[in-house]
Formats: structure tokens, sequence, C-alpha cells
């Protein structure tokens, strides 16, 4: 019967996994081991404990305080849908746990399934997760309020078919909005064309935009298909589209008002289907009032308005960037970054960033060329991030978020018993105030062992 236990378990489409009352896993289904687990682990010696889980606000979930709360009521059972973060895969899960006494000893019997591609059947409260937001994690990178702002914003618009403008800083993501809100939206199957209105002489934009016939100008040897046309049934991204001169102003006007193109140099209409995303990063209504924009355009185009925080404004995904930029330079160069020394981390949380992600990026990009041990250090920065920040910043708040750095890196680390560092470990003390209770359970580990820590590592 075990036998047969084991094949019928090992044939569920979900995860089962059986802990004692510690959590310590006694046995679990081929799913979880493949899906889960990610088929690196060894059911044995590994503990429920150790996976990293996030609500579906993306804070930090406590299994363990969970369960203790269910034991405190009296309760042997609760489920929730969770974030589960295993070895770098984020995965929409829904999570049962129910206890149950076999031979008078205590266990759990977890039940895991995997609802991560049934994203669009769900329906999530207010401030959680909108249509596709799952997908937009991956890809556009943030915990702040603010770009889950974004995240609700991209999934509102991606549901609707009007005109879309994107304004925001050189570097914050505006191009990336652009592709997820096509990506999200009924026109995915549909191209998604992208034009930069700034790279191209006015005439060359025209006959790009609207495409032109045979001997329109001199240089039209042949008849060309315009971007608009080519967008047909997809989306059109017009990048800096305030660079656009005041004639092509009218011109797109007309496109937006009644949905027709002329190609240059032919007078025949052409009917368009297209969904207009634009974007900018100057003031369209400082240009306005200096007559420069049509303010007719700016109101057909800016039906919903998308605003690209400033990386100043959300520091505290600084952390979070960094790790996903040094994870993504480690793939494509073939190198073992761990991540970056405390000086490296606290110039880059108090840099002012005026290029945004992009500048982020680009100097994780120089460390990697410098870098000689596993850790980047402050002199492997540009020398701009090293001269550190011209304006004042809230030391006391940086400081703190580095110090989440430290914990979370910790707390991501499987052999983290054997191996916290003191900075590790200061960190995490600073993140729960310094109480030792609260630490020791952020650690996962008894106050007595906590203690013992603080005493060997000189804290
Ligand atoms: N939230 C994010 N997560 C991960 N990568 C990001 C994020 N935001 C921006 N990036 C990356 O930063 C770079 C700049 O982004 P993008 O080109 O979308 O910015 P932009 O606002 O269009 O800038 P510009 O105004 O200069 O054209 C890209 O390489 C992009 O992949
Ligand atoms: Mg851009």
């Amino acid at each position: 019967m075990e036998k047969d236990f084991k094949a019928i378990a090992d044939s569920l489409p979900c995860g089962l996994i059986i802990t004692d009352n510690q959590l310590n896993i006694q046995y679990m289904n081929e799913f979880a081991r493949e899906k889960i687990f990610s088929g690196t682990r060894n059911s044995i010696h590994a503990n429920m404990r150790d996976q990293v889980y996030y609500t579906t606000d993306m804070r930090l979930f406590s299994m363990d305080d969970c369960m203790q709360n269910m034991i405190n009521q009296g309760k042997r059972d609760f489920h929730k849908t969770l974030i589960l973060k295993s070895y770098g895969d984020d995965r929409l899960v829904y999570f049962s746990v129910k206890g149950f006494t076999h031979k008078s000893s205590e266990f759990y019997i977890f039940n895991i399934t995997d609802i991560s591609g049934e994203m669009d059947c769900i329906t999530y409260s207010p401030g959680t997760f909108g249509k596709g937001e799952f997908i937009l994690r991956k890809k556009i990178i943030g915990h702040d309020p603010a770009i889950v702002e974004i995240y609700r914003m991209i999934s509102l618009a991606a549901d609707s078919e009007v005109n879309v403008l994107i304004q925001g800083e050189s570097g914050t993501g505006k191009e990336l909005v652009a592709d997820a809100i096509h990506e999200l939206s009924d026109r995915k199957n549909k191209p998604l064309i992208k034009v930069n209105c700034a790279a191209l002489t006015e005439t060359l934009l025209e006959s790009e935009l609207f495409g032109h016939v045979k001997g329109a100008f001199t240089d039209a040897y042949k008849d060309k298909t315009g971007k608009f046309e080519q967008a047909n049934g997809g989306t059109i991204f017009l990048d800096e589209i305030a660079e656009i001169s005041q004639s092509l102003q009218v011109k797109l006007l007309r496109v937006l008002q009644e949905k027709v193109i002329e190609r240059v140099g032919d007078n025949k209409t052409i009917k368009v289907d297209m969904r207009i995303v634009a974007a900018t990063n100057k003031d369209l209504r400082e240009l306005i009032r200096h007559n420069i924009f049509r303010e007719d355009l700016f109101y057909r185009l800016n039906v919903f308005n998308i605003k690209m925080p400033s990386l100043r404004e959300r520091y505290l995904d600084i952390p979070l960037l960094i790790d996903y930029f040094v994870e993504k330079y480690n793939r494509t160069t073939s190198r073992s970054v761990k991540g970056l020394s405390k000086e490296a981390m606290k110039a880059l949380l108090t840099y002012s960033w005026p290029g945004n992600i992009r500048e982020l990026q680009n100097a994780i990009e120089h460390a990697f060329v410098l870098v000689r041990s596993g850790l980047i250090e402050l002199a492997d920065l540009p020398e701009e991030i090293r001269k550190g920040p011209k304006e004042p910043v809230d030391k006391k708040e940086r400081d703190l978020s580095a110090s989440v750095y430290y914990a979370e890196g910790f707390r991501k680390n499987k052999n983290r018993r054997l191996t916290i560092n003191k900075e590790q470990l200061m960190g995490v003390l600073e993140m729960n105030d310094w109480n030792q209770t609260k630490t020791a359970e952020y650690l996962g580990i008894s106050r007595v062992a906590l203690w013992k820590k603080m005493k060997k590592l000189g804290i």
C-alpha cells in the first residue's frame, strides 16, 4: 500500500509535502520535487521554513509565524495564496496546510498548487495583483508602492484601447512599460512598431510614419509602407514624441482623429487600426505654454497618462535592481559575483541617479569589468558615483535599507546557520530595531542561539 500511495502521490498535478511538527520535510511527491524545489533538493533534511515566501502584495511571509498563529488559535489548518520564491523563480501558489496525528506524533501535510498560469482567472482585491502583474514583476523590477502603482496602470491600459502617454525622466523604463502594455493587451499577437521621433529629420520621419509612393520625392524609387500601416491591428510606440515638428503634429492629429493615413505623394486614404503609445522625457505642458507642442494633440495622446517615478523617488528598490543586474551580468559574462561591499552599496544608495535605472545598470556593467573578487567594491564603481552625493540624503533611512539588503541576502543563503557574518547579523538586528526576540524570529533561530552568535561575533 505504501508503494501504491507513492505512485498515486507522484501522479498528482500539485505539490504534496509532509513534515514533522518542526516543519522538517519527511516526504514530498514528484511535483514538489521537480516544480517547487526545482529538482535540486534532496527531500530529506530540507525544511519548509527555508523557502522564502511573499504575500501577493510582496510582503515577506513568515511560515513560522503563520504556523504558530494557527496553533495558538487552536486550529489545524490554513490556506493562503502566496508567492513562492524558490531558486530565483517566482511562482504564484495556493497553499494549504493541515495538521494530523500519526502514531501519536504530530505531522503537517502541505498541498501546494501552482496557479501562475491561471493569473487571468483570478480576481485580486485592489492593491494586490492586477492582470498580468505576475508577468510584469519579472520584467519591471520593483517593490516600491510607486512601481506597484505602475503595474496597476499598465494592467488598466492593457485592458482598454485608449491612447497612452508615458512621461518620465530618461532611463526610468518608459519603453519597458510600452512593451508591457502591448504584451498584455489583446493586440499582443499583432505587431508592436517602435519609432524614435528624435532620430530622423522631419521629411524622413514623415515618410517613415506614413510611407510614400514611388516618385513622391527625389529618393523615392519605389513604394514604401509606413509604420502606421505596419502597426495595423497592433500598437505603435512613438518615442520622444515632443521632438516632432509642428507640421507633423497636425498630420498626427488627423491620424488620431480619423484613423486614416495617406502615403506621401498619394491622396488615397488608407484606414488604420492601431493603438498609440507615446513617450517623452519632456514636460509637454511646458512646451504647450511655449507654443512648441499642440494642446489638442496633447489631449488626444494623453487619454491615459503614466508617470514613471525617478529612481531617487524609489531608492528602496535600488538593492533589488542591483541583485537583478548582478544576476543578469553573471549570466551573460559567466562570472559569479556575489554582490556589493557595504561601502559600494552605500554609495549606490546615496547617489542621485540622474540617468535612473539605465545609469544603475551601466554602473553594474562597469563594475563587472573591474571587479577582482566575488564582491563589487567601491573602487569598481564609476567615478561620479564614488564621489558621493551632491544633495543631502536621509542617511539613516538609507543605511537601514542597506541593512535590509544584507539581511535578505543572509536569509536567502541556504547554509545560513553556518555562515552568518558580523555585518549581516548587524544588518538583521538594525532592521529589527535591535529587538533580539524579533531578530531571532526573523532568522529562524532561538534567542539563546542568537545571543551566542552575537557574543561570538563580538556584537
Ligand atoms: N524596473 C526596471 N526593471 C528592470 N530593468 C529596468 C527597469 N526600468 C528600466 N530598466 C532598464 O533600464 C534601461 C532603460 O529603460 P528604458 O529604455 O525603458 O527607459 P526610458 O525611460 O525609455 O529611457 P529614455 O527616456 O532615455 O529613452 C533598459 O535597459 C531597461 O531594460
Ligand atoms: Mg526610451
